[in-house]
């Protein structure tokens, strides 16, 4: 297993449509282990492919509390399904944008069609935290961060803060 290097935004990358997976083999689930790694080391509770560089719809998880055990959950071309109309406000972080985090309001519960690690086909009812998780994933898939659904000034301020750290960084 390594550990990968997480893109952050601004990089154009982050706003790539990923492409479904045909085939779960052995090369797909070192990529879902390598992510799981790179998650748990960040640290963080969800990462998609593409944060990774791997435009592939492709996602992990896992939201275990610090002193329960590992519960790894991985999530292969995922489809949400029934998205309810009541909706839950949760204070979002991502491994993209780093150090801000601020509210979201997504429907409360869905459904989830997706294929696990061996490849089978599996419905999961999601709701609470999984059901926002889930949906802050999917939209990676589709090149879309949650800093999109702030106004445009915070999002503006979001990332002229990221490109200036980005900037130092490169200095160095
Ligand atoms: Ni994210």
């Amino acid at each position: 297993m390594a550990i990968m290097e997480i893109l952050t935004a601004p990089d154009p990358r982050l706003r790539e449509v990923s492409k479904p997976v045909d085939k779960v083999d052995d090369d797909l689930r070192a990529l879902m282990d390598d992510m799981l790694e790179t998650m748990y080391d960040a640290p963080g509770i969800g990462l998609a492919a593409i944060q990774v560089g791997v435009p592939k719809r492709v996602i992990v998880m896992d939201l275990a509390g610090k002193d329960e055990e590992p519960a790894p959950r991985f999530f292969i071309n995922p489809e949400i399904l029934d998205p309810s109309e009541e909706k839950n406000l949760y204070e979002e972080g991502c491994l993209s944008v780093p150090e801000y985090f601020d509210e979201v309001e997504r429907p409360a519960r869905c459904r989830v069609k997706y294929l696990d690690y061996d490849g089978e086909e599996q419905i999961l009812e999601a709701e609470g935290l999984l059901a926002t998780c889930i949906q802050h994933e999917m939209d990676h898939l589709e090149g879309v961060l949650f800093i999109d659904y702030l106004s445009r000034l915070k999002r503006d301020r979001v990332l002229k803060k990221l490109k200036k750290e980005q900037r130092l960084t490169a200095a160095m």
